[in-house]
């Protein structure tokens, strides 16, 4: 389960003043849940994904993974952790452009310590899941929108994560991309796989078990 717990964030405005983005955010995600986190852009989506994949820090409250407080935790604990444990599909994709597709895939796995066998079994294994086997050898930096997309997928999975945050993974890509994509997330719930998707589109939103809005630094349970 994930639990967030009175989570504050407040940035610097630029002007000298501060700006709450998170406003005492509660928030209890059960395992194996898909959920969709939408709202307007700029109202949180992504620190709030950021804070709970470990990348960011609060300016209070908890985060609780596994009923452990990790933000009480060292950077070397979180980021094993976030190894393990979490699959993080980013918006802008933060592939290797000079990498080949299976290195950009295989970067978890070596640092995870898996032999190299192994590595090469689940490398290709997660391509073959994501279509992206006739790319393998290609560099990342030759893809269209929608192969680093799925790209971006298989790396976010080939450690068998447990929980997975996708940050807007439709949000360059066209209608067919999209539904691919889509499938490919709901594939991955019934796989019991805990997933928090940040969307803009009601629609892809739709394809989740629960659907949370972001607005004013709070956030709100809608009926689906
Ligand atoms: N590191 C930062 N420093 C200052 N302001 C930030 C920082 N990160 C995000 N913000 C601000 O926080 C607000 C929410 O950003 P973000 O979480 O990216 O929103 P969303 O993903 O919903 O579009 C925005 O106004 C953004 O400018
Ligand atoms: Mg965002």
């Amino acid at each position: 389960m994930i639990l967030c717990k009175d989570i504050v964030k407040v940035f610097p405005d630029g002007s000298g003043c501060t700006s709450t983005i998170l406003d005492c955010v509660n928030l209890e995600i059960k395992d194996g849940e898909f959920v969709a986190l939408t709202g307007k852009s700029g109202s949180g989506k992504t620190t709030l994904l950021n804070i709970i994949g470990l990348l960011e820090d609060t300016t209070s409250g908890q985060v609780l993974i596994e009923n452990q407080n990790w933000q009480e935790k060292t950077r070397k604990e979180q980021s094993l952790f976030r190894n393990q444990k979490i699959g993080y599909i980013f918006q802008s994709f933060y592939l290797e452009s000079e990498y080949s597709v299976y290195k950009n895939v295989e970067l978890p796995l070596i640092v995870a310590g898996v032999p190299r066998k192994e590595r090469k079994k689940r490398v290709m294994e997660c391509l073959d899941k994501v279509g992206m086997l006739p790319k393998a050898k290609s560099k990342a930096k030759l893809l269209s929108g929608g192969e680093k997309q799925r790209a971006c997928i298989a790396r976010a999975i080939v450690c068998n994560p447990e929980i997975i945050l996708a940050d807007e993974p439709c949000g360059n890509l066209d209608d067919a991309n999209t539904t691919r994509i889509m499938e490919l997330l709901v594939d991955l719930k019934n796989e019991k796989r805990t997933i928090i998707m940040v969307t803009h589109s009601m629609e892809d939103a739709d394809y989740a078990d629960r659907k949370i809005a972001m607005h004013g630094g709070k956030v709100y349970e809608e009926n689906c």
